[in-house]
């Protein structure tokens, strides 16, 4: 009998059913609750996931013929890794492929937000635009301005690369020290340091227990009054309770959001409010870079259910605990 790859969701360009007929493949073409795939993940060799998916010690526990679960995405904090390197069970995830597109996103947010696009949409859109007018819908430059870049890791290094162009000038924090020989790694300060300076603040790091509501009450107070924020890594760094804190009393300009700390539900505030940018976690949402994931979570699939090694394997440092949901 075939090795079993079970698919919670089809990828694009018909990438799974290349895996046929050397494999048996099955999609449950749902997002599955820790339940659901608990139930479904018992006789499958390979586990191809979502960021959404809850793969927590019980799902590998029952995935008792489990080799290899494949993220179709970079983040895998949704899975439950040492639980998973305990069993044996490798992970992988899409590294490198969506860097170019998350970065993308993060500057159409950060440009959202200082030159006031949705404002500008809404307006003309509602009949608002009657000419040309000084002093219409003034926003402010980039060029000129610092970013903060919390995670200058791939992601963070890209849009460094993009805000320089944009004029910017950029400052990091993060725990990897600036490679000298990279002149896209920007420079490091404190994390209040970083604060203290940014007219904006992108994040990019991947959650973690050290890094869960990073930015609450406190962080906020410290940054530079009238700032922006812009998150496309994961909701659950930012409490949102303090971010609508912030935006109240003027201590935060604006936010640019592409995650959430309860995702998929959205703070009520946030839907509420002008001043922030929403859009539905979708930093890798391209043709290009999705077709690329499904490509790369495939060959990795093959090549784990054939006895070789993963190309691209998620690396077991800074492992979360089980993914929030499970330890609320
Ligand atoms: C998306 O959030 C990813 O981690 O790829």
């Amino acid at each position: 009998m075939n090795a079993l790859v079970l698919a919670t969701r089809e990828l694009p360009e018909q990438s799974l059913s290349t895996l046929k007929p050397e494999f048996e493949v099955r999609v449950l073409g749902y997002s599955p609750a820790e339940l659901d795939l608990v139930a479904e993940v018992r006789e499958a060799d390979a586990l191809i996931t979502l960021v959404s998916d809850p793969v927590t010690r019980r799902v590998l526990e029952a995935g008792k013929k489990l080799k290899i679960v494949a993220n179709y995405a970079v983040g895998v904090d949704n899975i439950d890794r040492a639980a998973a390197t305990a069993r044996g069970i490798v992970v992988t995830h899409t590294p490198n492929a969506l860097t170019d597109a998350t970065a993308d996103l993060t500057m159409a947010l950060l440009l959202a937000l200082t030159r006031r696009i949705l404002e500008g949409d809404r307006l003309v859109r509602m009949g608002g635009f009657s000419g040309w007018s000084p002093d219409l819908l003034l926003g402010s430059d980039l060029k000129g301005k610092t970013l903060g870049i919390v995670g200058p890791g791939r992601i963070g290094k890209a849009v460094a690369r993009r805000a320089r162009a944009f004029g910017m000038t950029v400052i990091a924090f993060g725990r990897s020290p600036r490679d000298e020989k990279d002149s896209d790694d920007p420079p490091r300060l404190s994390f209040e340091e970083l604060l203290r300076r940014s007219d904006a603040v992108s994040l990019h790091l991947p959650l973690t227990e050290e890094t869960r509501g990073l930015f609450n009450l406190e962080t906020f107070s410290k940054m530079k009054r009238g700032s922006f924020l812009v998150n496309t890594a994961r909701g659950p760094l930012v409490e949102e309770s303090a971010l609508l804190r912030a935006l109240d009393s003027g201590q935060l300009a604006g936010a640019g959001l592409d995650v959430y700390e309860y995702e998929p539900m959205i703070s009520p505030g946030l839907l509420d409010n002008d001043r922030v940018v929403l859009m539905p976690h979708a930093g890798s949402a391209t043709l290009e870079t999705r077709r690329e994931m499904a490509r790369m979570v495939v060959e990795d699939v093959r090549r784990v259910l054939s006895g070789e090694k993963p190309l691209h394997p998620a690396a077991l440092e800074n492992a979360p605990r089980e993914r929030a949901r499970a330890a609320r």
